[in-house]
């Protein structure tokens, strides 16, 4: 819903504001209304609780039930204004979400790569610095009256299905890279001011959530749950995987909010079901913050999945489960009259505002002044700065990979590239370089733009579109390559061919972008390069296996400085050292899975491969964590532990199986404060360039029917001159990290040989049970 602002039509000019925003009246609590700024609540120095559990204490029950949508009504009577908790802010404040309304002194702002791309950074003080920024420009925009507080990304699924759509807006496949991706990201954006919050961000959409239009089944009516092989999301990849980014999120990253989903989950919708959220959300991961619906997902599971046979109960339900907040109207119109037939009472209301309006305090929105608090001064002159410019370039270097380069024919020389062939549908893009969930850009900078910088380009679109239905202008396409010095193809897919409610229905490039790429590359002059934009992977197997294709690099979708990122990359300004956060599968892995089969786990003898490269063994186009450099990185171990002891709590021990079942300990039976496993590792750059190098470290934990047959448990950047060696310390959380789960859902660390990779680098390190230190009882 609008604001009181009005958005001046004026016409503006990039970071010349000729309006000054105009000073943002208080939410509430303001200063010049003498019947409320003596309340309590409005008493900045009390703490948060007494303040929440004053105002409670004023409110009629309709007004109390006016405050549980996004769209919350005002509280005239107690100074309140209305407030739109809906604005979205996943890589830059996106214009997605009714709470943010571009224009005025504010028509713009940075548009950072998709997240995807950003993941491929494996850089966590990257992912908080973009968080940092978001939240500036979120702050000024707040500021000016034209956005809201509370953001609701990042989105955390697990990337579990190579066609999802939404896939995009995700950190990936690896639950401990998405779970750190959260952690950062929402550092960045909430601040590190204590209790207080700079903005509210919000980990999505818990759980199981990654199917969007598949098939004739869609997000509003799956049931997720296994397919024939089992009847429900398995515990044991509840708690191994699906959970994993978001208790990382709640738990590391203290974010102030968890959006439940559309999808049921084992027969019951998520936002009904209080074992996630009442349980295992605010009890065991303690969230500090509300849990908030997906949009419309209660009207949903009334209405679409006919889960109760009255709104009354719906509406019951939910906030029985613990949710706080409804995106949708639903629970402002059918929570009174839960509460007039006994369904619900009023306690259970005001938990439920208690912890909406504990954020909105934390935020400073019962503070008075906006402009005398933290971050009052920030304005339009901190809107796309040039610093935050800078920084979503630097974003997009960062997280490009380079995937093939056969010769090498990369980087290309502007001495010997005098003219360089720029073919493909993608060559020339804006929008489709900022993905779904963005706003609008401070301004872009395409390939072609880019590349212009170093080379003289002959420019030929070769399809009208990513879809390329037509060979029209292939053959104009054709004789510019024959022509250039090099050539350099910009394909892949953009929001036509997967989005938010479009999953994909196969994993090659689309229509006749492959004719095109093969073509092209076997009338060329000189070296061919393939660059892919795209969220999810793309089977290009015939690009890497042709000889005339030297390179392919995948930009994902970079933001608004991509078409920079990626010349810097091609003419070798910036050396890559992105890798892959998702596994490239080929066209056939696909052929006999649906969408809809939720285990990660493969089952041979049904012929189910399983999913991602924790549970999937078969063959690949390229493998997660694939990304090579213009240099070489050597690693050898210079330190590490061959023997680790794990010492059990005292009281524990001796309960049997309990505590030891398979050679494994349960996690909570293990002393696990500090015990950690830490190593040395020396990165050695051979080549004769300066490069980034991210070191993945896997364990593989002793054999056993519950683990992934492989696991990230560690990534570490570094930035490595030529011929020159650093030495990089790595500390993995034992507990954490080199537990597994059963099949029960319990995390136990197996006990016997765990075997480490780095690269080519094997080690292996025995965990053995230790009872020192036993405290008899
Ligand atoms: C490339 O795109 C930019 C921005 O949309 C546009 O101004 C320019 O004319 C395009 N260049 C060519 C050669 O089409
Ligand atoms: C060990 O676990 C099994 C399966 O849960 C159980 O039946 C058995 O009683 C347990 N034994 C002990 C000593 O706790
Ligand atoms: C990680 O990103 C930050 C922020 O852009 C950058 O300063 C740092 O150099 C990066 N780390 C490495 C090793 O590249």
């Amino acid at each position: 819903m609008p604001t009181s602002f009005i958005i001046t039509l004026s016409v503006l000019f990039l970071g010349v504001s000729l309006q000054t925003s105009k000073a943002l009246d208080p939410f509430a609590c303001d200063p010049n209304d003498g019947t409320t700024r003596n309340l309590p609540f409005c008493q900045v120095k009390l703490p948060i609780q007494t303040r929440v559990n004053d105002l409670i204490g004023r409110m009629t029950l309709q007004e109390k039930v006016g405050l549980l949508v996004n769209s919350a009504a005002a509280v005239p009577r107690l100074g309140i204004k209305g407030y739109e908790w809906w604005s979205e802010a996943l890589h830059g404040v996106s214009n997605v979400g009714p709470g943010t309304k571009f224009g005025g002194a504010f028509p713009v702002a940075t548009s950072f790569p998709q997240v995807i791309t950003t993941a491929a950074s494996f850089n966590a003080t990257l992912w908080e610095a973009i968080g940092q920024v978001v939240s500036d420009e979120a702050r000024a925009m707040f500021n000016g009256g034209v956005a809201g507080l509370t953001y609701w990304s990042p989105n955390v699924n697990i990337f579990r299905d190579p066609r999802w759509g939404r896939g995009q807006e995700t950190p990936g496949e690896d639950p401990v890279v998405a779970g750190k991706y959260a952690a950062s990201y929402v550092r960045g954006l909430q601040g590190n001011d204590g209790n207080r919050l700079k903005v509210a961000a919000c980990c999505k959409h818990f759980t199981a959530y990654d199917l969007d239009n598949w098939n004739g089944v869609d997000r509003f009516h799956f049931n997720a749950k296994m397919v024939a092989i089992m009847e429900k999301v398995s515990k044991q990849d509840m708690v191994d995987t699906f959970d994993v980014p978001f208790r990382m999120c709640v738990k590391e990253g203290k974010v102030a909010s968890v959006m439940c989903s559309y999808n049921q989950v084992n027969g019951i919708p998520t936002c009904a079901d209080p074992n996630l959220l009442k349980k295992t959300v605010r009890g065991q991961w303690r969230l500090n913050g509300y849990i908030v619906s997906d949009c419309d997902s209660v009207g949903v599971y009334y209405g679409q999945q006919h889960y109760t046979s009255t709104p009354e109960e719906a509406a019951a339900d939910a906030i029985k489960a613990g949710l706080d907040l409804d995106c949708g109207p639903f629970l402002g119109q059918h929570t009174g009259d839960a509460i007039k037939k006994g369904l619900l009472n009023e306690a259970e209301i005001n938990n439920a505002l208690l912890n909406t309006l504990t954020v909105q305090m934390r935020l400073g929105m019962f503070d008075g002044e906006p402009s005398s608090q933290p971050y009052g001064n920030l304005g339009p002159d901190n809107v796309c700065s040039p610093a935050h410019q800078e920084l979503a370039l630097e974003a997009a270097r960062q997280g490009i990979v380079l995937l093939k380069n056969h010769g090498p024919s990369l980087p290309l020389s502007t001495r010997r590239h005098h003219s360089v062939a720029i073919i493909g549908p993608n060559s020339n893009v804006t929008v489709t370089m900022i993905g779904n969930y963005a706003g609008l850009a401070c301004g872009y900078t395409t390939p072609l733009q880019g590349i212009e910088r170093y080379s003289k380009i002959i420019y030929q679109q070769g399809c009208a579109d990513v879809a390329c239905d037509s060979d029209q202008q292939f053959g104009a396409a054709v004789d510019a390559a024959r022509q250039a010095d090099a050539t350099v193809l910009v394909m892949g897919l953009d929001q036509s061919i997967e989005a938010e409610f479009k999953d994909r229905t196969g994993l090659l490039l689309p229509g006749r972008q492959q004719e095109l790429v093969s073509k092209v590359a076997a009338a060329s002059k000189g070296p061919t390069v393939l660059v892919l934009m795209s969220g999810g992977p793309i089977d290009v197997s015939f690009a890497e296996n042709d000889p005339k294709i030297g390179g392919i690099m995948w930009a994902g979708y970079p933001g608004q400085a991509g078409g920079a990122a990626i010349s810097d990359v091609l003419y070798g300004i910036t050396n890559p050292g992105g890798k892959l956060p998702m596994t490239w599968y080929p066209q056939d892995y696909i052929t006999n899975l649906p969408m809809t089969n939720m285990a990660m786990r493969s089952r041979k003898s049904q012929g189910y491969p399983g999913r991602t490269y924790r549970f999937y063994k078969g063959k690949v186009v390229y493998p997660f964590g694939h990304g090579i450099s213009y240099t070489n990185f050597v690693h050898t171990i210079a330190s590490a532990p061959t023997m680790v002891s794990v010492p059990l709590d005292g009281h524990r021990h001796g309960s049997g199986n309990a505590t030891i079942s398979g050679k494994a300990i349960r996690v909570t039976h293990a002393r696990c404060n500090r015990l950690s496993l830490g190593l040395q590792v020396d990165v050695k750059n051979i080549g004769s360039m300066d490069g980034t190098h991210t070191l993945l470290v896997y364990s593989r934990p002793p054999a056993g029917h519950w683990a992934p047959h492989k696991q990230l448990v560690a990534f570490e950047k570094v930035h490595v001159a030529a011929k020159t060696q650093q030495r990089v310390g790595i500390n993995i959380h034992v507990c954490k990290f080199l537990s597994v789960v059963d099949r029960y859902g319990i995390r136990r660390i197996p006990m016997g040989e765990h075997s480490l990779h780095i690269g080519d680098v094997k080690h292996s390190v025995s965990l053995q049970a230790s009872i020192l230190g036993v405290i008899k009882s």
